[in-house]
């Protein structure tokens, strides 16, 4: 489907519009200039042309009151695209702070798009999800920058190797629309392209519902955390911390550092410790924990950090004070009965997935060897 205008792809999304609008008074704004910039320099080559082979033009004095004029009025103009731009900025890349968005991870890769949603369900190049909610996306890379981009909801963000970007779009009406990666990325970079599928909330659901018994991220992490990579034996099963800090209740809290500093345990800082474990070491902790470099994927990573962060389920206290406008804190502050059900959904099939319902090709116990082998597809 397209719009009115050929080649502007569809709105689709609550930003959309205002992207647009912004969008079109620049156009308008440099369409204006340029018409009435050429006019005037063809009215002043024909009004002030040389009538004779040795006239003298007059001599020019200063104007204050043109001078000032065209400073105020570029400068009023120059004014309205910051403070327009910037408010559409802090709408599109501010996290919205609410309990029940439906959040998924994403690992770019030389050259696809990886999805997971916190039920499971996996998804290369395709990506379900339901209109009218707010979706929140983790996103990674495993190799090269590369960046994400929905043309019909105006948005996009890069992945960056070794960090957690996020990004939040509302679909507003079902339908199929393109992903792009929007950063040169190697020879396929044009061919690491996809479709996002809106559904209404129903067909959403049927979806997910089709697609069950895969792990979730949480279940797929507390594997990796208490049988895999043997994080139990200092942390504790449960997370009660022992040799290792506690890691019970600890997302989104203020952390003490040996140093003195402290730090938010945010997506980051719990990556950050994974890979490079005395880079912020806790305080009162020795420096004993080995480095899981190299030996975990990307995903797998993201498993770890969901389940840490499901060990946060309440997320009642001080996350509010502590981490303030944290734009990558998850449902920052939320005592609804709406954030606690989803927490208890998502670490719900920590308990109850049986082994046997996991799928054989989630490979998650080969790591000791390089990131590389054990990626996992679906
Ligand atoms: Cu990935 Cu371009």
């Amino acid at each position: 489907m397209q719009s009115w205008i050929p080649f502007l792809p569809e709105q689709a999304s609550t930003v959309a519009a205002r992207v647009d609008g912004l969008y079109f008074y620049l156009v308008g704004l440099t369409l204006f200039f340029t018409v009435l910039i050429v006019s005037v320099i063809i009215f002043f080559v024909v009004k002030y042309r040389r009538r004779a082979p040795f006239e003298v033009p007059r001599p020019i004095a200063g104007s204050i009151k043109l001078e000032t004029l065209w400073s105020v009025i570029p400068f009023l103009i120059a004014m309205s695209i910051f403070v327009w731009g910037a408010s559409v900025y802090f709408i599109q890349y501010r996290m919205p702070n609410e309990a029940g968005m439906t959040e998924i991870y994403v690992v770019g890769k030389q050259w696809m798009w990886k999805f997971q949603h916190t039920t499971g369900q996996r998804e290369i190049n395709e990506l379900h999800v339901p209109v009218g909610r707010k979706v929140k996306l983790t996103m990674t890379t495993e190799d090269v920058i590369h960046s994400l981009y929905f043309p019909a909801f105006r948005t996009k963000a890069d992945v960056v190797p070794g960090r957690y970007t996020n990004l939040w779009f509302e679909a507003t009406k079902p339908g199929r629309y393109h992903i792009f990666c929007a950063e040169y990325c190697g020879t396929n970079h044009s061919g690491m392209i996809g479709t996002v599928v809106v559904l209404s909330q129903t067909d959403f659901d049927n979806w997910l519902s089709g697609n069950a018994n895969q792990q979730s991220p949480v279940a797929a992490g507390q594997e990796l955390f208490t049988t895999t990579l043997g994080c139990a034996s200092c942390h504790n099963a449960d997370g009660s911390g022992g040799r290792g800090p506690a890691l019970t209740g600890l997302f989104g809290k203020s952390v003490q550092l040996s140093g003195g500093s402290t730090v938010t345990a945010d997506e980051a800082y719990i990556r950050e410790s994974i890979i490079n474990p005395q880079a912020q070491l806790v305080m009162g902790y020795q420096p004993i924990m080995p480095t899981f470099k190299g030996q975990l994927s990307e995903e797998q990573l993201l498993h770890l950090v969901a389940y840490i962060k499901s060990l946060s389920p309440a997320q009642s206290s001080g996350l509010e004070t502590t981490a303030p406008a944290r734009s990558n804190d998850p449902q920052p502050g939320t005592t609804t009965p709406g954030a606690s059900s989803m927490d208890s959904q998502r670490s719900n099939p920590v308990s109850v997935t049986p082994p046997s319902a996991r799928q054989p090709g989630n490979n998650n116990s080969n790591t000791a060897a390089p990131s590389r082998g054990n990626q996992n597809r679906r």
